[in-house]
């Protein structure tokens, strides 16, 4: 027996994942199938949190960020183990509550925030972090005298796997970043919010996602930087702050050579800076999404074409884009150099076997439809079944219908249970009004 990504196994050349083989899956299942082992996402979010607490010399949020995967068990599973959770949408509210979180242990931070959003918020009495004048004048007009909010700053400097997802300084990579309120205009907006009747209590940053061990020390600059901005905001409001939050944000190894996210170093430096800061703030939190869930899932798809063409090796699939969207979505040119979203994939049946230069391709009418782009891997022969490694985060999450392929189905392990069917007629067609449906 061999482990892999620190929980998977290989037994007689065999993946298995929570125990089961994932053979097994796939054959019961059918393809494709996202799997999430429970376990593995348990101990992920008590690394964080033990992590954090036995450094804190004061309470500490572990935030589940939704958005990195909503599947309904994941959100129980966390939910009992007492996490919180981040949203930022209404629904992402809705499902955490119905998957056991209290109101009081669900924040909203959101962007482009509509006032029947922030309505809906204030009625269920869910917190919330303001990122823009707009918003939280909008929000004050409608909110009871005294209502506490915290504030989403933009540090001035971000970090990140992809351009794309640097959610901090003023430019990405040429695109304008829209989060936050920029350092110059944190302390006029809390004057104006406490003049409109509220009661600012948090400072909040998220500078970015996907990051690595190379980026500790930077998040940790911004750290100082937050926590000087908090001290900034004590003093004009004359209270304590009861929180504040440093967002999401540490990677997962997603190929072979890259190394564990170092944990410890950032629970340490945080907690250590905040106690430095000599400020009393009540509570820090954090908000992990892909750190918890990214490397406890797979994406099974089975390999239907194995082909030379025009001197490539295409290995069809029957999970495209549509189903796991990052390794067409990011990935840039960095000067001449490209760096691929990547995704380690694996044959399940086959762990290691004679190699070519394959690329791995989904069934949808886009070039731009690939897995991989000439990876040396295991050389899969039609029928078998691939794991894409790494997909518990912004998997499903991301996944849409497009060309009317079906999003994929969920199973959970070590139970071997299924959570979410694979998309059929019925699931494509019942949002259309009466006349349209499939029973039309
Ligand atoms: N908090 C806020 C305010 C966020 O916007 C995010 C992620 C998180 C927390 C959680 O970040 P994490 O710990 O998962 O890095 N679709 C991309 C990732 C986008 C992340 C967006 N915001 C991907 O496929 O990698």
């Amino acid at each position: 027996m061999r482990k892999i990504k620190g929980h998977l196994e290989v037994m007689d050349n065999q993946l298995f994942i929570g125990g089961v083989p994932c053979t097994e899956i796939a054959n019961e299942f059918g393809t494709p199938t996202y799997v999430y082992d429970l376990d593995r996402v348990l101990g992920n979010y008590r690394r964080i949190r033990d992590g954090l607490e036995s450094q804190a010399d004061r309470e500490v949020a572990v935030y589940y960020a939704v958005k990195a995967n909503f599947n309904p068990a994941i959100l129980r599973t966390l939910a009992s183990e007492g996490a919180y959770a981040d949203v930022l949408s209404t629904h992402e509210v809705e499902f955490t509550l119905r998957a056991g979180y209290p109101g009081d242990r669900i924040m909203f931070t959101g962007t482009s925030v509509s006032d029947e959003v922030n309505e809906y918020m204030l009625e269920r009495e869910i917190t919330i972090n303001i990122d823009s004048f707009s918003q939280m004048r909008r929000l004050a007009k409608m909110a009871p005298k005294g209502l506490e909010v915290s504030v989403r700053w933009n540090p001035g400097e971000g970090a990140g796997f992809d351009p794309k997802v640097i959610t901090a300084g003023a430019r990405s990579h040429g695109r304008p970043v829209k989060f936050g309120i920029e350092e110059g205009k944190v302390l006029e907006l809390c004057a104006e919010a406490v003049k409109l009747g509220l009661r600012p209590v948090g400072l909040h940053q998220h500078i970015g996602s996907g990051w690595t061990g190379g980026d500790v020390e930077r998040f940790l600059e911004t750290v100082d930087l937050t926590l000087d901005m908090a001290g900034k905001m004590v003093d004009l409001l004359g209270h304590d702050l009861k929180q504040v939050d440093f967002g999401g944000g540490p990677g997962i190894p997603y190929r072979p050579d890259q190394e564990e996210f170092p944990i410890e170093r950032y629970c340490q430096g945080i907690c250590s800076r905040v106690a430095e800061s000599g400020l009393g703030v009540e509570r820090i939190c954090v908000e992990s999404g892909r750190y918890i869930v990214g490397d406890a899932g797979v994406l099974l798809t089975g390999v239907n074409t194995v082909e030379r063409k025009n001197g490539n090796t295409i290995v069809g699939v029957d999970a495209g884009f549509n189903a796991l969207i990052r390794p067409a979505f990011y990935g840039e040119y960095h000067g001449d150099e490209f760096r691929e979203c990547y995704h380690e994939v694996v044959n399940v049946s086959r762990v290691e076997g004679p190699h070519d230069h394959c690329t791995v391709a989904g069934p949808l009418c886009e070039t731009g439809d690939l897995l991989t782009i000439d990876r040396w891997m295991t050389l899969p022969e039609e029928g078998e079944t691939l794991a894409v490694l790494g997909a518990g985060a912004y998997g499903y999450s991301m996944a849409s219908v497009y060309n009317l392929q079906p999003r994929p189905a969920e199973v959970v392990v070590p139970s071997k249970r299924l959570v979410t069917r694979r998309d059929d007629m019925g699931s494509l067609t019942r949002n259309y009004a009466e006349g349209e449906s499939s029973s039309t």
